[in-house]
């Protein structure tokens, strides 16, 4: 059986390939400044939006969203599995194609090792689930219990346990044949210099495997019970796992999703493991570390959104100022990417076992789009009204713009910023274009350039080095929250509709004949609802109107508030954004109320065995919000 094709030499061949050649070859081009265009060979279009880049080595289209390198552009028209695309590409260029375990004895070998690896990492995480279920488990199961996991979340995501000894994994192993120097060489045992001692890395913790896409087991996480130092304890970097580039939970997002549209990315294990016990299965988290363009990678090539979810405080705010500049190389058209930032002192664990699903997803509808939070951030601290603060806010935003592939999004955002900084567009690109870094490539097997780049950026790098402390020695958390603003951007979705409608009331013709959509008893329901029907009725299109109608009242001060508080989201989107809000509440406005569900559920209990782990967990929930809220 032919092994797999070695990375290498697609890097190769890819290298050796022009995808403008290869498109040509099927597609008729147009030369068209830097780019070449014509028709699109992935949808009926009469004219061309369809381009491919000389420089970037990747073709685009902007009508139907099409994209990828070469590899990718064949795969899809002569409809071909990846291998015979590789084949074709290969012999087009009169290269040979190398395979693992092929003509290179190395890369068997290689082969060999990584599946001994993984059966015997497999080996010990049944091991750690096994001392679980036993007797020595017991406080381990108890630790779980008191943190609110299911024993079917415990199985979904194959959490086990590693007791309090110092070899009991090694005897173990060794009496499965596996030598201590692969042991050490995989992370599960820890090698003692000076005594020559080996020992089992991980005792006294909750372990967590981290699954590969396949769902072997690569890797641990693990959890201390109580308050000793360090919390979490993960594997070394071995021959099988790469801390920068894998993703806590995605396997198991992937197993509960036949079709994964959106990834959330938190930022730790009992935050995924939380959110899929309320059945948000979407969640996977970085390994302790600030997000790479590695996992970026991974992340767009499963889906077109990925939400990052922030602590509220100030280490929350840096990484994800970290993320955003990690992201922007990485946003080709038809990819979105969005930030949420969650209350001061909860991370999605708490908070979703506090507010329950629902809550939860309406704040992930809330997150802020990358443009909201890129402008956001560059006016932050800075007077607008100064020409000075104009001028640093204005340089803040090229200089995330610059690192943005060109498409959509960067003209949107380029147009917003003049429209905000009241200088022309022209002037910008000619910025720009002066400034211009090469846009790195993003394609499917270009990684490697994106890693370069960013590293080669000062910001990166040191957010490579910050990262790297934050693994050693966690920033302390809830130190004085500096910004105010933070709170507020945990609008509800009324006062989100209130606040666009605020700077473009024009929009209310947009919404729906009825108002079944907005309900009343939410915070700021009802005087979004009353908002709407004055705008109707008056057809105003002045936010002035509103306020002097509203002047004097609490519901004026509200407004006021909202009307103060900038709107970053670029005119183009804001009629599909208030339209996906509107969905939503409607969407959520057909849901149970707490109480409702409460009856629904105490009905069903009443049969013996009727209600699932879930709805027990979800019903004493709901006892606490009821008893809690009379
Ligand atoms: P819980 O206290 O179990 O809820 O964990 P948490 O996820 O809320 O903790 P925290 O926000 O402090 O950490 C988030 C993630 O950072 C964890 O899931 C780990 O991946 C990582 N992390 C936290 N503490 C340590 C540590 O001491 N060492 C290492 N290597 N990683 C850590
Ligand atoms: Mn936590």
């Amino acid at each position: 059986m032919a092994g797999q094709i070695s990375q290498r030499f697609i890097d190769d061949l890819l290298a050796r390939t022009d995808i403008v050649d290869v498109v040509s070859e099927r597609v008729q081009l147009k030369k068209s400044g830097r780019n070449h265009s014509g028709l699109c060979p992935f949808h009926q279009e009469n004219s061309p939006s369809f381009t491919v880049s000389h420089d970037k080595q990747f073709y685009h289209c902007f009508g139907c969203g099409a994209h990828g390198n070469a590899l990718r552009f064949l795969m899809e028209y002569d409809n071909l599995r990846f291998p015979e695309a590789v084949e074709q590409l290969a012999s087009r260029a009169g290269m040979q194609v190398e395979r693992e375990g092929g003509d290179d004895p190395g890369a068997h070998q290689r082969r060999q090792k990584r599946e001994e690896g993984v059966n015997l990492l497999e080996l010990a995480s049944r091991f750690f689930r096994e001392r679980l279920a036993l007797g020595g488990g017991r406080q381990a199961r108890e630790y779980l219990e008191r943190r609110g996991l299911t024993p079917e979340v415990i199985r979904d995501f194959g959490i086990g346990y590693a007791e309090d000894e110092w070899e009991a994994l090694k005897r173990y192993l060794l009496q499965q044949g596996i030598s201590e120097a692969v042991q050490v060489e995989y992370g599960l045992l820890v090698h003692r210099e000076e005594s020559g001692r080996t020992y089992d890395r991980f005792r006294d913790r909750v372990m967590f495997p981290i699954r590969d896409w396949k769902g072997r087991t690569i890797a641990f996480g693990g959890r201390v019970l109580g308050d000793a130092k360090p919390k979490y304890l993960n594997s070394p970097e071995t021959p099988v796992f790469h801390k920068g580039r894998e993703l806590y939970g995605l396997f198991e997002a992937r197993q509960a999703n036949r079709q994964l549209s959106r990834l959330l990315v938190v930022e730790g294990y009992m935050d995924v493991v939380a959110l899929a016990q309320f059945g948000i299965r979407n969640a996977c988290a970085t390994l302790g570390t600030a997000l790479t363009s590695d996992h970026l990678q991974r992340l767009f090539r499963l889906v077109d959104e990925v939400v990052f979810c922030f602590d509220g405080d100030n280490a929350g705010r840096q990484a994800a100022r970290r993320s955003l500049q990690t992201a922007l190389p990485a946003m080709i058209d038809g990819r979105q990417v969005r930030f949420l930032f969650l209350p001061e002192g909860e991370d999605p664990d708490t908070l979703v076992r506090r507010e329950g699903r629902e809550a939860f997803e309406d704040r992930v509808t809330c997150a802020s789009p990358l443009s909201e939070f890129l402008f956001e951030q560059a006016a932050e601290g800075r007077d607008l009204k100064q020409v000075e603060g104009r001028e640093r806010f204005v340089t803040a935003v090229l200089d995330a713009l610059k690192r943005l592939p060109e498409g959509v999004l960067k003209s949107l955002l380029l147009k917003e910023l003049s429209v905000r900084s009241g200088i022309e567009q022209s002037h910008f690109a000619d910025w720009l274009s002066t400034h211009a870094k090469p846009a790195p490539s993003v394609d499917d097997g270009g990684y490697e350039a994106l890693m370069v780049s960013a590293e080669s950026d000062a910001e990166a790098g040191s957010a490579m080095a910050a990262a790297a402390d934050r693994d050693i020695n966690r920033p302390q958390r809830g130190f004085a929250a500096s910004r105010a603003g933070t709170a507020t951007l945990a609008l509800s979705l009324p006062a989100r509709i209130l606040h666009l409608l605020l700077h473009e009331p024009g929009l209310a013709e947009t919404l729906p004949e009825t108002l079944d959509w907005c309900p009343p008893e939410v915070p700021d329901g009802r005087l979004c609802r009353d908002v709407v029907q004055l705008l109707r009725a008056g057809r105003y299109r002045s936010p002035q109107v509103l306020l002097a109608h509203f002047h004097g009242s609490a519901d004026g001060e509200r407004l006021d508030q909202l009307a103060r508080r900038e709107l970053a989201i670029p005119r183009e989107v804001r009629a599909s954004e208030l339209e996906s809000w509107v969905r939503h509440l409607q969407r959520e406005s057909e849901r149970l109320t707490p109480a409702e569900e409460y009856r629904q559920l105490l009905a069903k209990s009443r049969q013996p065995g009727a209600l699932s782990a879930e709805e027990k967990q979800r019903l004493r929930e709901l006892i606490g919000k009821l008893t809690a809220g009379s």
